[in-house]
């Protein structure tokens, strides 16, 4: 489905957020307290513009690596940002050493894992202790007027915006994986659940989106 979704990834992402999701990943990219020399981790990186705001931080002297298993997406992401290593992975088995990043983050990926805690347990893995991993997510808000739009938005325009764009199945997909995710506050626990210590969340876009962020621990 990413495959097929890939060449008007981008486009729709700026459509349905109004261009805001670029201030979302600044936003993530910012928790992921990273900074000039250090090495981090983007898992199911898709186009890569979370990627590309984590390069920002890391600068000429350290290195971001971005992991998808849709070579589509990949593909797209290398064209985008050249300097940047786009490598194909499973994020459920994620192909690194312990500890060999700074950090990990992954942005609207989390939700699609087939296994969440076995994909948080190898963000967790592959961060060195110390290093933060950092989850941007859509969540479904609870209250009014948010959750009336939200619900309109998600199951109506989304999916009417999809059948245009020629991938009816994939937008109508998009909702229904939000409702089905943990709500921010089970999402903390998850990623307690995975080891990660000092877990705090954001809540932003009037609650439709949420950052989390934990620490990995120092190793026994
Ligand atoms: C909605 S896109 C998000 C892409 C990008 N991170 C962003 O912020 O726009 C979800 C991405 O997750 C990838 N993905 C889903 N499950 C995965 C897994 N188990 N391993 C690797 N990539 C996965 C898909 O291929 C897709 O590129």
């Amino acid at each position: 489905m990413f495959d097929r979704i890939a060449g008007g990834y981008d486009r729709m992402n700026s459509v349905m957020t109004a261009g805001m999701h670029h201030r979302w990943r600044a936003r993530a990219a910012d928790l992921a307290r990273v900074g000039p020399g250090d090495r981090v981790l983007d898992v199911a990186t898709g186009t890569g513009d979370l990627a590309v705001e984590l390069e920002r931080r890391v600068g000429p002297g350290g290195e971001v690596v971005g992991t998808d298993f849709s070579e589509t997406m990949l593909e797209l992401a290398r064209r985008k940002a050249p300097g940047i290593r786009f490598e194909p992975g499973n994020a459920l088995e994620l192909p690194y050493a312990d500890g060999e990043f700074t950090a990990a983050t992954v942005g609207f990926g989390a939700r699609n894992f087939s296994d969440l805690p076995r994909g948080l347990s190898e963000m967790a893995r592959v961060t060195r202790p110390g290093g933060r991993v950092v989850v941007l997510e859509i969540t479904t808000p609870q209250r009014p007027p948010l959750s009336v739009f939200f619900s309109m938005w998600f199951d109506r325009v989304v999916p009417a915006m999809g059948r245009l764009a020629g991938s009816p199945d994939a937008y109508e997909y998009l909702p229904s994986s939000v409702r089905r995710f943990p709500g921010p506050h089970e999402l903390a626990g998850e990623l307690a659940g995975a080891g990660l210590e000092h877990v705090t969340y954001v809540l932003t876009a009037g609650g439709i989106i949420a950052i989390h962020a934990g620490t990995v621990p120092a190793r026994p």
